[in-house]
């Protein structure tokens, strides 16, 4: 298994982030740049342009960025974070305007003069999906699309879910940046997939054989993912309110954690290998059936999401929804995923629970036999635990249950984890799509909740107090 890859190519790179403005640039973009270009990470010759529709001057843009940069005080030296800011430019234009487009094709290209080369484009849409269509658009009638030499510089783009409101809209986009693009400069992020304790799950189950026998439904019961987040809404909720806890992270982050869970042993550890076997076992989830739905399903609001800044009064969006999937083939067949997630909800947590089959019940006895559970915790407090059972100690016989831990806290590892979008940038910049999604996840993910959203309406909405800790 490949733990380290290839160093951070060096050929001159520009970044350009489309939505510079937005709350993704500064609370992820731009610390993640920040922190790779203090670790030396970035190329030698990088520059960042941001593209937005406010006016600014050079120094009213830097000051914005350094205000609404999200880093805590004292986590960079403030010399990084001057030099980091003096690789920093503005192109102002509105997204849907061509000659913007044309401004910022020659800013790229009076960079490369100065440089001396075609350099490397990488390209973020940080922008409502809404605007994704135009602007994929627009950069390829100005032939941004394109690399300006063969030979030298690539040219990517990096694209952030929902990809598409519906099946639909996934599969015209899909076709849009199929025309536009070749499948090896498609980026699209699913930050779930690169949270370093999520990668661990396939170290663990393919470093450790020991466990993968049992990996099948002769002994495995069910399996529960959960993301529970303390916070309702932030500042999203007109966006929010549109898209529902299903579609913002039911089909992408909670599909991502099943898939990693389910999907057979990868031939090898190469990108291909990997996203074809993720994709496959999405491939396998079961459409589900309008009583099967009733049967299984629960949605629920926070008490108060009407009253969200940008929400409709009468809404009748969930904040919080319980799913039950079943996959097709010998290995799953009968095991029953429960997903689960919710906003409100009395702590964040984010964590699957893998359920072994119990012993067989005592003679007699009406309590349900215990499990041993194996928990992946995602995030907070990232850990590997397995509940198991030994003997209390005395003359008679009495197991009882006891946990087997790993914490990354625990470990001298802590200060090495790259966040989530430092690996994202880092492996877009080598090329590595291992932990971005194919188009082929894509669809299957959607192919599923589109099943679920059919009949959607016809599971009842629950009200829950805010703070709930189930539902
Ligand atoms: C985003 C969702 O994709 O993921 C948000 O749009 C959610 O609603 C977030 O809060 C959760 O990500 P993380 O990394 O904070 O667990």
């Amino acid at each position: 298994m490949p733990i380290e890859r290839a160093p951070i190519a060096d050929h001159p790179t520009i970044f350009v982030i489309l939505g510079i403005t937005g709350d993704l640039a500064s609370r992820k973009l731009l610390p993640a740049l920040l922190t790779l270009y203090s670790k030396r990470l970035l190329p030698q010759r990088f520059a960042i342009i941001g593209f937005s529709r406010r006016q600014f001057s050079r120094d009213e843009f830097r000051e914005h960025i350094r205000e609404h940069l999200n880093v805590k005080p004292g986590q960079f030296r403030e010399e990084d974070i001057k030099h980091f800011l003096d690789h920093m430019t503005y192109e102002q234009g509105f997204f849907d305007n061509a000659p913007a487009y044309e401004r910022l094709s020659e800013r790229l290209k009076s960079i490369d003069d100065r440089w001396g080369q075609c350099s490397n484009k990488l390209f973020h849409l940080s922008v409502p999906p809404s605007l994704y269509e135009g602007i994929l658009n627009r950069l390829a009638e100005s032939k941004l699309t394109r690399p300006c030499d063969d030979a030298t510089g690539w040219t990517r783009i990096l694209i952030e879910k929902p990809f598409g409101n519906d099946i639909e809209g996934a599969r015209s986009l899909d076709r849009l940046l199929g025309r536009l693009f070749d499948e090896r400069q498609i980026f699209r992020i699913d930050h779930y997939l690169a949270k370093e304790s999520l990668q661990n799950i396939l170290a663990f189950r393919f470093e450790n054989p020991m466990f993968e026998p049992m990996w099948r439904r002769e002994h495995i019961d069910k399996v529960h993912i959960k993301l529970f987040e303390k916070e309702a809404l932030d500042s999203r909720g007109a966006f929010y309110d549109k898209l529902g806890a299903i579609k913002d992270v039911g089909q992408n982050h909670m599909l991502a954690m099943l898939a990693l869970i389910a999907m057979n042993e990868p031939r090898s550890f190469s990108a291909e290998d990997i996203r074809r076997e993720r994709a496959r076992v999405l491939n396998s989830i079961k459409r589900v059936s309008a009583s099967q739905l009733k049967k299984t399903a629960a949605k629920g609001q926070y008490r108060g999401f009407t009253a969200e800044h940008g929400v409709d009064p009468r809404s009748s969006t969930e904040t919080y929804f319980r799913l039950a999937a079943q996959l097709s083939g010998s290995r799953w067949r009968g095991v029953p995923f429960f997903l689960e997630s919710g906003k409100g909800m009395a702590e964040s947590k984010t964590e699957i629970d893998i359920y072994f089959k119990g012993k067989k019940p005592k003679k007699g006895s009406q309590t349900p036999p215990d499990q041993n559970i194996l928990t992946f915790r995602i995030q907070p407090d990232e850990c590997i635990k397995i509940k198991f059972f030994v003997k209390h100690p005395g003359y008679g016989f009495k197991a009882e249950p006891k946990t087997l831990r790993f914490k990354y806290s625990d470990t001298p590892w802590q200060d090495e984890i790259p966040n989530d979008y430092e690996r994202l940038i880092r492996d877009a910049f080598i090329g590595d799509q291992t932990l971005f999604a194919s188009t082929d996840e894509i669809m299957a993910s959607w192919r599923f909740i589109t099943s679920v959203l059919e009949n959607w309406d016809k599971v009842p909405m629950a009200l829950y107090e805010k703070g709930a800790s189930e539902i």
